[in-house]
């Protein structure tokens, strides 16, 4: 062990095996790696020591209040308040997205239950909607005729959340077997890609909903379109789902604070470890 060991913090809600899985990884890279449980313990907006933040609460405010709270004591974390919070609202993220040009699929934002009729018009069934704030494919619907449409709008009105009420109304893009395409990026470099393929009955590919995973062999033009991605929100460790469609590949979603175990299930890479790497990477320079 150096004499010296630079700190690197782990901020958490609730600890998953990637939390644990980092703490480890930091400790064998040689970094002094310290769990903070952010719903534990307060955040001082000046005064924190110098340390290298790693943002991992589960809670999308927990994460994003985190870094802006580090932040404003002028610390650097993984990932920045900017990556969080355009990657933790779909409609920050596609709207970023679209703006440099990246391809994402065909998507209508409404504000209310009137407006999301309207939407539904045009866009015609099967569609998806979904609300901006959300994980695990939790709210996401798949809707193919006028009575579905109905229960959605009805049940996301009586949600209390301004966010809540928000529909984004997507085309349903028919992936093959509605598999989609999962890419890891840490800092400049992607890992990898892997297939996300729901399970019998399940149109959702969330590794969350029992979803399988495979290897993507040649993951080229999704690590390069994954890159791209990452770059417009600025993210460091970043994951990137995409979808197949026609002859390329749309950006479906950015997550700021990923899990990785499916990711490591399917590629034998140790994520963890890469992360560190890079972390012990940006203390040298
Ligand atoms: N427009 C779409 N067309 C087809 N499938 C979709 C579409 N949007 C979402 N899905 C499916 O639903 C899953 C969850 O949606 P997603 O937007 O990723 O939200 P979450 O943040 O909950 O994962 C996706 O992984 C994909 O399988
Ligand atoms: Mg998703």
């Amino acid at each position: 062990m150096s004499w010296f060991q630079f700190v690197v913090k782990v901020y958490y809600d609730m600890p998953r095996i990637e939390e644990k899985k980092l703490l480890k990884a930091l400790e064998d890279a040689g970094l002094k790696a310290v769990p903070f449980n952010v719903t534990r313990e307060p955040l001082p907006l000046n005064g924190i020591e110098e340390h290298i933040p790693l943002i991992r609460a589960v809670s999308m405010f927990k994460s994003l209040y985190t870094a802006a709270a580090l932040e404003a004591n002028s610390l650097k974390p993984i990932n920045s308040s900017f990556t969080i919070m355009y990657s933790g609202d779909k409609i920050l993220t596609y709207s970023i997205l679209a703006s440099h040009n990246i391809p994402i699929p065909k998507t209508i934002v409404s504000l209310n239950g009137d407006s999301t009729v309207k939407a539904y018009l045009q866009m015609g069934f099967p569609l998806v909607d979904k609300p901006p704030i959300g994980s695990w494919g939790r709210l996401v619907s798949l809707i193919r005729d006028w009575h579905e449409a109905n229960i959605v709008i009805e049940h996301r009105s009586m949600m209390s959340s301004p966010q809540m009420k928000a529909h984004i109304v997507q085309e349903y893009v028919k992936m093959p077997s509605n598999r989609d395409i999962r890419c890891f990026v840490v800092g400049d470099e992607c890992l990898g890609c892997i297939y996300r393929i729901p399970q019998e009955g399940e149109w959702r590919s969330n590794v969350a909903l029992g979803a399988n995973v495979k290897k993507l062999e040649d993951s080229c033009d999704a690590c390069e379109l994954a890159l791209k991605a990452a770059k417009a929100l600025k993210g460091e460790v970043v994951s990137i789902d995409l979808f197949e469609y026609q002859d390329g590949l749309l950006v479906n979603e950015v997550n700021g604070v990923p899990e990785f175990k499916g990711f490591m299930r399917a590629t034998g890479m140790d994520v963890a470890k890469k992360v560190a790497e890079y972390i012990k990477g940006k203390v040298k320079r």
